[in-house]
């Protein structure tokens, strides 16, 4: 095997996905603590401590304790180089999350055992079934009062339409959670006073209809109910098929407590030996392998003055087939030039480093004065691919924003421009007029206060900021059509976006039936299909 077949077979790249306060902080944590990377707990992320975030870049998330940008960790277990792909978990960040799924090969949910399936996990889970992703379930926070497992698992199931298999079996939970049952090894891993934010804790074998034993570890009425439990599960869940796995159909479901660092090993193990080494990608009808010799990536996201020490712009890059080497020439597929990507960095736990190589599965990010978009292929010279570009969301609120201080008028172009680009907003204009003001459309409201702030903290413009009524946006496919002449209800509003499409933006459903009853011929696209 060659050392590129080695390096691009031992990574794993998932997403880690769950509701806001579900425990992913506390998981990826405990992650990077298993792999070395980091020292102490409490480094990722301490929204009650001063300490900082590896993910929460902006002062604003700091502020709000919420986590708005993804970022991605990178660390070693058990021979196996890990990246994790961090992705917000507020709701209204959704956009910059589906695209950060794009650059996964598999996904980890977390979920909060007393609350079951939450808003933000349906949503997220949505998009990975759509993609075949791979799902891996952690049921997290036994050591509090939880749900039934059964129920969880059935909720799972009937929300999500995939079956689940529970790798492990929770023994009771809070102050009598015991611990949880391996399935297939039949062996107890404890959870005991004793055990608690142990590392490494020895499981025990046990036959569970060994009534003397079973008592002694966890009791007669915890024995009776797990015996139980065992029987139906294997009588009646679905059994254990690797395929299905790996093609999304089956969640394997692993219990325990991310806090008490109990379960985590067990399902790093797991996880690493169910999951695949990088998925090939296709460009166009051509399907590229991850372990192809020449180098390929695409941007799945850009993010600018992610920290006030490094002033910039950073593109991230998910590498699809090949070696990435530093200083090598490479080639802007949608600039049509040859580009060096400089400063190539990885981010390791709360450090960012310049890295000299990197493989298929990695994530690079690198300095980007600002020519590259999302979706964008970057590629050796020899490979010439396009990797298929990614869904734009249709934004589902709007907003008039314009500088209060027209001397501004530069900086303000330019900051909207520039956070435009990066996917976080879209803009319009109204037609013929310039960029005095701009129309904003953006998925998730949070995004109008991050654009503000982005605006007064990094480019130094205060805006005033007037919220449309609209909902619902339609690209008008009619070539040279002359939207003046349509008929349409007097709260619609044509407007343009820099590219120069028409565009309808509508109140209503209704008003956009109207239209389509009313002028014949007539052909509005929905990008928010996909
Ligand atoms: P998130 O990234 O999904 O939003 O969740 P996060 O890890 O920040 O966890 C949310 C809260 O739940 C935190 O408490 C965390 O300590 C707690 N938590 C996480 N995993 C477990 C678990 O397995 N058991 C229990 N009992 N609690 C858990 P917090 O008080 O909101 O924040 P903090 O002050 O501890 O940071």
């Amino acid at each position: 095997m060659s050392e590129l077949q080695h390096e691009i077979g031992r990574r794993r790249t998932f997403a880690i996905i769950s509701h806001p306060d579900a425990g992913k902080t506390t998981l990826t944590e405990k992650f990077l603590l298993y792999g070395g990377a980091i020292q102490t707990a409490g480094s990722v992320k301490g929204k009650a401590t001063a300490k900082h975030a590896v993910s929460d870049w902006m002062e604003l998330e700091k502020q709000r304790g919420i986590s708005i940008t993804s970022s991605v960790m990178q660390f070693e277990y058990d021979g196996y180089c890990i990246n994790i792909l961090d992705t917000p978990g507020h709701q209204d960040f959704s956009e910059d999350t589906y695209r950060t799924l794009m650059a996964a090969d598999s996904v980890v949910m977390v979920i909060d055992a007393a609350k079951g399936i939450e808003a933000q996990t349906r949503k997220l889970f949505k998009v990975c079934a759509r993609r075949h992703i791979p799902i891996f379930t952690f049921i997290n926070k036994l050591d509090r009062e939880a749900r039934d497992p059964f129920e969880l698992l059935d909720e799972l199931e009937k929300e999500f339409g995939i079956g689940t298999y529970p790798v492990n079996w929770p023994i009771g939970c809070g102050v009598e959670f015991k611990g949880v049952f391996d399935r297939d090894k039949r062996e107890i891993l404890s959870f005991s006073d004793m055990h608690k934010g142990m590392n490494k804790i020895k499981p025990t074998p046990c036959d569970i209809t060994d009534i003397e034993k079973m008592d002694e570890l966890i009791g007669p009425y915890q024995r009776a109910e797990l015996v139980d439990q065992i029987e139906l599960l294997d009588g009646a869940s679905f059994e254990f098929d690797l395929e299905k796995v790996r093609r999304g159909e089956l969640s394997p479901v692993f219990f325990g407590s991310a806090l008490m660092n109990f379960g985590i090993e067990v399902f790093l193990e797991n996880f690493l030996k169910m999951t695949t080494s990088p998925l090939p990608r296709m460009s166009g009808e051509t399907e590229v392998s991850p372990f192809d010799e020449e180098f390929s990536a695409f941007a799945f996201k850009i993010q600018a003055n992610m920290n006030k020490n490094h002033r910039d712009r950073i593109t991230f890059f998910r590498i699809c087939s090949g070696k990435f080497e530093r200083g090598a020439d490479y080639y802007h597929v949608q600039a049509g030039k040859t580009v060096r990507l400089s400063q190539p960095q990885q981010m390791m736990a709360e450090e960012r480093q310049i890295i000299n190589e990197a493989y298929a599965g990695d994530i690079i990010g690198v300095f980007d004065p600002g020519i590259y978009s999302i979706g964008d292929t970057v590629c050796s010279a020899k490979k010439k691919v396009q990797f298929e570009g990614i869904p734009t969301f249709a934004p589902e609120h709007f907003s008039m924003i314009e500088q209060k201080d027209s001397l501004k008028r530069k900086q303000f172009v330019k900051g909207v421009e520039q956070i435009a680009q990066e996917g976080a907003i879209q803009i319009f204009h109204e037609p013929n007029t310039g960029m005095e003001r701009v129309i904003v459309g953006v998925v998730g409201v949070l995004q109008f206060e991050v654009l503000e702030y982005r605006l007064k903290n990094e480019y130094n413009v205060d805006v005033i900021r007037n919220d449309l009524p609209y909902s619902y946006i339609r690209w008008i496919k009619n070539k040279g059509i002359d939207v003046k002449k349509l008929n349409l209800t007097s709260d619609t509003k044509w407007v343009q976006d820099f590219k120069g499409n028409n565009i309808l933006i509508f109140t209503s459903e209704w008003n956009i039936n109207w239209a389509l009853e009313k002028n014949e011929g007539l052909i509005l696209e929905d990008f928010s299909k996909d």
